[in-house]
């Protein structure tokens, strides 16, 4: 299974490792760097099916710090090209990028609101921050999330034309979408809130925007919190109706992740902690899912596919460990990946 490719449009990932999207916090302007270009680069060469840039901005006030990854101008895209470009040329990889906006948990570093001076003012869809130590957030009017809605699509149209395979909405983490999902922190009363089907319209409008970017050759996935542990939040009942809605709307799989946007809440982590979640969207809305969290071998991420609990693996904290997870594991199940031709040597041990 790890093993069999998978199709999401034309697009063809040759086996279901993905490298989950990672902030380095490593940018000067949002700009992508030699660091990134080594760092994503490493990751195909490891033989990764997906490698997946970032949560990158779609506007300056959409990162989290002031050296997050950002999509809002042509320069930008131009240095993140050169990266796709090389794994294209390189690699048998394809890459993705999550586009995203931080919302309330914007202007920040190493987790702590940074003063407006040196940050800026953060958006969300009610006045409640996300610590109760932070700004107030500027409530988003209509208008304004009309604006939102296009930087995605804008950034949609650059991450095209620099040539991703995937772009992974960003939906999850309490960053500004998942603001809007949640009843804890939307209290709106106009159109985007209060009912479920007003809570997931700024995502719906999103996701529809961004497909009208897109072509067969690019597919469309949505990262979520499957549930974000709180009393009368958003919970995993909703995560698997929303999911249904967005297979309807052309999104190729639900990458699901949990928590993140109340702070405090207690979080059950134990390895695999999130796949229980995987496993009832992709049975439940029957959309194809991809499961995160403490995967950390071959055997359990191949367990979790021969069960039916995803789709594809995200890995993060263990392909920053272990760069040739992919490569390493068809050694071990024997199965073919792809394997630098420079390196034939290393595929012998002795
Ligand atoms: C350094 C670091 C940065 C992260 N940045 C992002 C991000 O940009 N977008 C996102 O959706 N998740 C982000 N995450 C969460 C990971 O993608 C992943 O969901 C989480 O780490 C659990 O997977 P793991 O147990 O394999 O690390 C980040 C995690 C780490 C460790």
């Amino acid at each position: 299974m790890l093993y069999t490719p998978i199709q999401f449009r034309n697009i063809e990932l040759k086996n279901r490792w993905v490298m989950s999207p990672m902030c380095m916090y490593s940018c000067e302007n949002g700009l992508a760097n030699d660091f990134h270009f080594v760092h994503y680069g490493s990751r195909s060469q490891g033989g990764t099916g997906l490698v997946v840039v970032e949560a990158t901005g779609v506007e300056p006030r959409g990162r989290i710090t002031n050296h997050c990854m950002g999509i809002w101008t042509d320069e930008q895209a131009e240095k993140l090209q050169k990266i796709v470009e090389f794994v294209h040329q390189n690699s048998d990889s394809k890459i993705g990028i999550q586009l995203a906006h931080a919302g309330r948990k914007g202007s920040t570093w190493n987790n702590i609101q940074i003063p407006i001076e040196e940050g800026w003012e953060t958006l969300a869809p009610s006045p409640i921050p996300y610590h109760p130590t932070e700004r107030i957030p500027h409530v988003l009017t209509v208008e304004e999330i009309k604006e939102q809605v296009q930087n995605f699509k804008t950034a949609a149209r650059r991450a095209v034309k620099a040539g991703f395979d995937v772009i992974e909405i960003h939906g999850a983490h309490g960053y500004l979408l998942h603001q809007f999902l949640s009843p804890l922190s939307n209290i709106r009363t106009d159109e985007y809130g209060g009912s479920f089907e007003n809570r997931i319209r700024f995502l719906l409008e999103v996701v529809d925007v961004v497909n009208e970017e897109l072509n067969e050759d690019v597919a469309l996935f949505v990262r979520i919190s499957g549930t974000e542990y709180a009393e009368n939040g958003w919970d995993i009942e909703s995560s698997i109706e929303l999911a249904k809605i967005l297979k309807n709307h052309k999104v190729d799989l639900v990458d699901v992740s949990s928590g993140g946007n109340i702070h405090g809440v207690k979080i059950p982590v134990f390895d695999g902690y999130q796949v229980p979640l995987s496993s009832q969207v992709r049975n439940q809305a029957e959309v194809k899912t991809g499961a995160v969290g403490l995967i950390k071998s071959t055997e359990q991420a191949e367990e979790i596919l021969q069960k039916g609990e995803a789709d594809l693996i995200f890995i993060a904290r263990e392909i920053l460990r272990n760069p040739y997870i992919a490569v390493q594991g068809s050694f071990e199940m024997k199965e073919d990946c792809f394997f630098p031709h420079q390196y034939l040597r290393a595929k012998i041990s002795s």
